[in-house]
Formats: structure tokens, C-alpha cells, sequence
């Protein structure tokens, strides 16, 4: 992947991030994937007040590609933080979330965990979720 891309990528997650829906926590998250065929998906955080239905910015972001007939991720950029315009942490994906990623991405997917454009923490979805669950499993 080239930089150019990954900063683009990146760039979209923070614009995600700006419409999380966030009442109850305060932390913000976006994401932006990128599919296979080349288009590009975002996605906030949406939480509601049973929190249980709260959905992640990584899985909302893969969810309306998805449910657009996209099926192969190429790479997703997540950015979150306490609501607020400077980032001090990496957000790493959540448990569910790796393993969403993992039923439309391959092991060697990039995942990008940003702060900024500049400032990103690069791995692959096999390095966070090693020997993971997948359909081929259940055949
Ligand atoms: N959150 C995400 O959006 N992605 C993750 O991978 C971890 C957590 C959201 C859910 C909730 O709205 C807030 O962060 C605090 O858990």
C-alpha cells in the first residue's frame, strides 16, 4: 500500500470520527475501509442507551460496504479518542471487530490504528487476532 493511500485512509477515519454518536461514552471512533474493487467506506460509533446495541465505527464501516455488495476489505484506518480534536491514544480494534474483519479480510490485511496522517501504528489483522475463527473452519 502506498503512503499516499494510507493518508487518505487515515484522513477519512478522523472526518468519520467527527459524527460519532457518542452520548454516553465521549470517546469518538471512525474508520474508513477499503475495499478490493477500490472504494472507500467509513464509520462512526453509534451508541444508544441500552449499551449493549452500541455499534463500533470499524463494524459500521465494514457493514455499509458490505451491505453495498462489497465482500473483500483491502485495508481499514480507525482513529479514536475522548470527543475532542487531538488524539493521545491508538485505538485498537475491539474483539468483535477483528473478528468482522476477519470473515471479509485475509490474514495479511493492513489495519492502521491512527493518532494522525503522520502519526499511525501499522499491523496486519493476522497479528492482531492470530489463529482466528473463520468459515473455513466450518467446512
Ligand atoms: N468503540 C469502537 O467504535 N471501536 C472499537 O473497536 C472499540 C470501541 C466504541 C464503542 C463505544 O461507543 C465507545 O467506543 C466506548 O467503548
Amino acid at each position: 500500500m502506498q503512503e499516499e493511500e494510507k493518508r487518505k485512509l487515515i484522513r477519512a477515519a478522523l472526518e468519520a470520527r467527527e459524527r460519532a454518536y457518542i452520548p454516553y461514552s465521549g470517546y469518538a471512533v471512525g474508520a474508513a475501509v477499503l475495499m478490493e474493487s477500490g472504494k472507500m467506506y467509513t464509520g462512526c460509533n453509534i451508541e444508544n442507551a441500552s449499551y449493549g446495541a452500541t455499534n463500533c465505527a470499524e463494524r459500521t464501516a465494514i457493514f455499509k460496504a458490505v451491505s453495498e455488495g462489497e465482500r473483500k476489505c483491502a485495508a481499514i484506518a480507525i482513529a479514536g479518542g475522548r470527543a475532542g480534536s487531538v488524539l493521545t491514544d491508538y485505538a485498537h480494534p475491539c474483539g468483535i471487530c477483528r473478528q468482522v474483519m476477519r470473515e471479509f479480510g485475509e490474514k495479511d490485511m493492513p489495519v492502521l490504528v491512527a493518532k494522525s496522517e503522520d502519526d499511525y501504528r501499522e499491523y496486519t489483522l493476522d497479528g492482531l487476532l492470530p489463529c482466528g475463527f473463520g468459515g473455513e473452519n466450518l467446512v
